[in-house]
């Protein structure tokens, strides 16, 4: 049986940590990535403890370099073990707010940097390889907030909802080839990341929804999961709410 790699940036934290234990669980050979060396190996031990496999490559996604370099090591990684590149979750991100008056140039080039230009970068340096084999499977993890006003989360909503455009024609430029692109829109979820970010302010948004409580990271890695899996084969260039119901009041 051929075991599919699969790339979970930013899976030393929160929603990727919890993917890349289920891509793991699901069969996948995964590989682990984050700034953070001493999380990022305590993730691939959990990994091996369950019997998977998992190696942790350290990545500052900040340009186009070190996103073709983390391309690079992971597509490595994956050949040595005998496979290929066939799973990318761009799922790093910066979540810095405030109002837009009071932001600084440095915060919107980070922001856009991170949960932008390296997404972007990632995808053109592992794409063609993906086309080239006929097969693969990006999922893009974005946030309730690129559909939606919320205050304080301008530059960081607009950097999501250019990537959501960027999954519609990722869909449409590899589809043709066999490679499916989609995105995943949380709403509040329980990660250190939200806990630092927003405090009881995550409660407070998710009781505005109508399912009223705050996700586990576990609920979104499950329809990551789906969607980079052969099940969701017809399934291409969607934005699909994992919201708890927000966007539809
Ligand atoms: N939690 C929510 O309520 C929520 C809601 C909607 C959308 N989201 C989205 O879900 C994703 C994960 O969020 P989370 O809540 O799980 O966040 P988190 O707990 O803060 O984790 C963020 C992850 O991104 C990595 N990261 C941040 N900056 C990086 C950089 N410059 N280079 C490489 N890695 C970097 C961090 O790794 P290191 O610390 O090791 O660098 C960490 O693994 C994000 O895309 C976020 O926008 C979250």
């Amino acid at each position: 049986m051929n075991i599919k790699t699969a790339l979970v940036t930013g899976s030393t934290s929160g929603i990727g940590h919890a993917t890349a234990l289920k891509l793991a669980q699901d069969g996948a050979r995964v590989v682990v990535s984050g700034r953070d060396a001493r999380r990022g190996g305590e993730v691939v031990e959990q990994i091996r403890a369950g019997g998977g496999t998992a190696h942790f490559i350290a990545a500052d996604l900040s340009d186009a370099q070190s996103a073709a370099e983390l391309a690079a090591r992971a597509t490595e990684f994956a050949e040595s073990a005998g496979g290929s590149l066939d799973i990318l979750v761009n799922n790093a991100a910066i979540g810095a707010g405030g109002p837009t008056a009071g932001t600084e140039e440095s915060t919107f080039d980070a922001v856009l940097s991170t949960n932008l230009k390296a997404p972007f970068f990632l995808v053109a340096s592992l794409a063609p390889a993906m086309a080239a084999r006929g097969s693969g499977a990006i999922v893009n993890v974005s946030t309730l907030a690129a559909a939606r006003a919320l205050p304080g989360l301008a530059v960081y909503g607009a950097s999501k909802a250019a990537l959501d455009l960027l999954t519609k024609s990722w869909a449409a430029e590899f589809g043709p080839a066999g490679v499916r692109v989609n995105s995943v829109s949380p709403g509040p979820t329980r990660t250190p990341g939200s806990e630092a970010g927003l405090g009881e302010g995550l409660r407070q948004l998710a009781e505005q929804a109508p399912l009223g409580f705050v996700a586990d990271p576990e609920d979104i890695a499950a329809v990551i999961a789906f969607l980079v899996s052969d099940e969701a084969r017809f399934v291409t260039g969607t934005v699909l709410d994992v919201d708890g119901g927000r966007t539809v009041v």
